[in-house]
């Protein structure tokens, strides 16, 4: 297959260094309002990059549960691929594409668990059968003989929790937030001429933006 004739000309909006906020977290809740607005589908999808001991990067979709004063917060299983290659090497990435809205946003930073009180609330308002299957992918991107094995273990936890009971919290199962070192907001516009602000932080802790070739 060749897409080489394949291309779209972006031209639905423009980015100004000039009058962009002084926080890129203001900036991510105005272009996530505005991708809820223009009915973007699971605008809290993201892409997450992460790179183990064995140096070579995996990237896979997570979603995005909450935008902090200090960074983005998705929740996943500890002992998975992803808690693995970030038990090995905290830096990280994440990636929303909004085709919509013709923007995409990076958000790099070191990766850290949240407070494990945090997760099991969360925890505990999450679908109760969602709650079931977090106890079933154990530990999560492990091999699994056939999807029969997954179901009977699947039932077998439904009888033993059924609705309306509490499903312990997994202790392998939780938050992590990607703390922002660099944000940037990425605008297509027509002619590959698209406009890319990336905020960083500077010593004092200050956020400084600056203007990338697109
Ligand atoms: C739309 C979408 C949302 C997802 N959300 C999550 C999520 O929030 N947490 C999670 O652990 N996996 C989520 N997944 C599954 C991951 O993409 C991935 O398959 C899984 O976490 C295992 O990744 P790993 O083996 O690299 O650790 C989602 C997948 C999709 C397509």
């Amino acid at each position: 297959m060749d897409f080489t004739d394949q291309r779209l000309s972006y031209e639905k909006g423009a980015l100004d260094q000039q009058s962009v906020p002084a926080s890129p977290f203001e900036l991510f809740k105005v272009w996530m309002d505005e991708a809820i607005a223009q009915k973007v589908q699971e605008p809290y999808a993201m892409s997450l990059a992460t790179c183990g001991a064995d140096n070579k990067p995996s990237v896979r979709i997570v979603l995005l549960r909450e935008i902090t004063d200090t960074g983005i917060i998705f929740y996943t299983n500890y002992d998975s691929a992803k808690g693995q290659d970030v038990a090995a090497n905290p830096n990280a990435e994440a990636l929303f594409f909004w085709h919509e809205l013709e923007r995409q946003i990076r958000i790099s930073g070191r990766i850290a668990k949240i407070d494990a009180e945090k997760s099991a609330t969360y925890f505990q308002k999450r679908p109760h059968d969602s709650q079931i299957g977090a106890w079933v992918s154990q530990p999560q991107s492990g091999e699994v003989t056939n999807r029969e094995v997954m179901e009977q273990t699947f039932e077998q936890l439904q009888a033993k929790y059924p609705e309306n009971t509490t499903v312990p919290t997994p202790t392998f199962w939780g938050g992590y937030e990607i703390t922002a070192e660099h944000i940037e907001f990425w605008q297509g516009r027509a002619s590959r001429m698209h406009d890319r602000i990336v905020y960083s932080k500077d010593d004092n802790n200050n956020w400084q933006t600056k203007r990338l070739l697109p």
